[in-house]
């Protein structure tokens, strides 16, 4: 079995372990660091109907008694109710302090079950295997858990770190093309935030999936090190999410993650030389075209500016916007919301 091995040092440390057909060695993996425990592997319906027998059967002849609990698959299932549901699953499994979760999915799944094991008996193990290209370079990194309330998404979750990530790049290729690119957003996003020579690989499609991903799952490593807990340098992580996010909840979610993202980003970099940076927003958006997405804001800039208001990144009067310096040197600037407001006026 071929894989590349990441490791990351936070308030818990462990190892990010990217190849293809790894799955199958998931419980040979775990054993040196959580011994024969019991495992609640949580998944979406999607993914079981696919590989959810595969993990039991891995897990299973690898010795280990590992129980499933399957949600609705998509954002609705990121809920407090599905939280509780999890929880009462494994309590009545009795799993005890010295078992573990295994978030099965994408961004969603690894969302909850990250979660759930921070919280339930305040506190057990958990395993991120990631099957999205989002999950696998974004969400299943750095120790970020959350469910969505009604007042938004995220706003209710924990930094708690898993205690290892196994990544098995063969999972997407059943993603169908749409889930594909909104990983490649994010990607686009690692590229051009800290590392020019990645964005430049970009450029030749189809691009090598374990390099690409090891070295993303690299970049966020690094970030995630020196800023645990997104009081800094993390928020680099955001360029394109603040705009983003505001089209996504203009859209009521219509427009996905990685379509925002790509539409995001655009605004940035559009932003950027009216703030004295550097312009390389045709270049940008030509690789977003190139990889299929429509880079057009469907939104004026009155209504993306009333939804950013909303933003949880919000300081007072001023947001954090992450801004190119030139491609693959990313900088966080603060501005007050009036600037931002005549700003979005001039790039949209
Ligand atoms: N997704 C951004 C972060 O993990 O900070």
């Amino acid at each position: 079995m071929q894989y590349n091995t990441i490791h990351v040092e936070a308030s818990r440390s462990y190892d990010i372990h990217i190849g293809r057909g790894i799955l199958a060695g998931l419980g040979e993996f775990i054993r040196p660091l959580l011994g024969n425990c019991r495992l609640a592997v949580l998944t979406d319906s999607n993914v079981d109907v696919l590989y959810g027998n595969a993990i039991m059967e891995y897990l299973n002849a690898a010795g280990y008694n590992a129980c499933k609990y399957v949600i609705p698959a998509g954002e609705a299932s990121k809920c407090a109710d599905t939280l509780l549901a999890f929880l009462n699953f494994m309590a009545a499994e009795q799993l005890t302090r010295s078992d573990a979760v295994v978030a099965f999915g994408g961004g969603v799944v690894g969302d909850l079950g990250g979660l759930s094991a921070s919280l339930y008996l305040r506190g057990v193990k958990y395993v991120q295997v990631p099957t999205t290209l989002l999950a696998a370079v974004d969400s299943s990194v750095g120790g970020k858990t959350a469910i969505d309330i009604p007042a938004g998404k995220n706003l209710v979750g924990s930094f708690y770190q898993p205690s290892l990530v196994c990544c098995d790049t063969a999972l997407m290729d059943t993603l169908l093309p749409n889930i594909y690119r909104d990983g490649c957003a994010e990607v686009i996003k690692y590229g051009m935030i800290l590392d020019g020579k990645l964005y430049d690989t970009l450029h030749t499609l189809p691009f090598d999936r374990e390099a690409v991903v090891s070295r993303c799952v690299e970049i966020k490593r690094d970030v995630v090190q020196q800023d645990e807990f997104d009081n800094g340098i993390r928020g680099l992580l955001n360029f394109g999410h603040t705009f983003g996010h505001a089209i996504e909840k203009l859209s009521n979610f219509a427009v996905s993650h990685g379509e925002a993202v790509a539409k995001g980003m655009v605004i940035a970099a559009r932003m950027a030389p009216l703030c004295g940076l550097c312009d390389v927003a045709d270049e940008l958006s030509a690789l977003l075209v190139q990889y299929g997405f429509d880079i057009a804001c469907p939104y004026s800039a009155n209504e993306v500016y009333e939804a950013l208001l909303s933003d949880k990144k919000r300081r007072g009067g001023n947001i954090s916007v992450v801004l190119p310096r030139s491609v693959g040197d990313c900088t966080l600037v603060s501005l007050p919301v009036e600037e931002l407001k005549e700003l979005l006026q001039k790039v949209i």
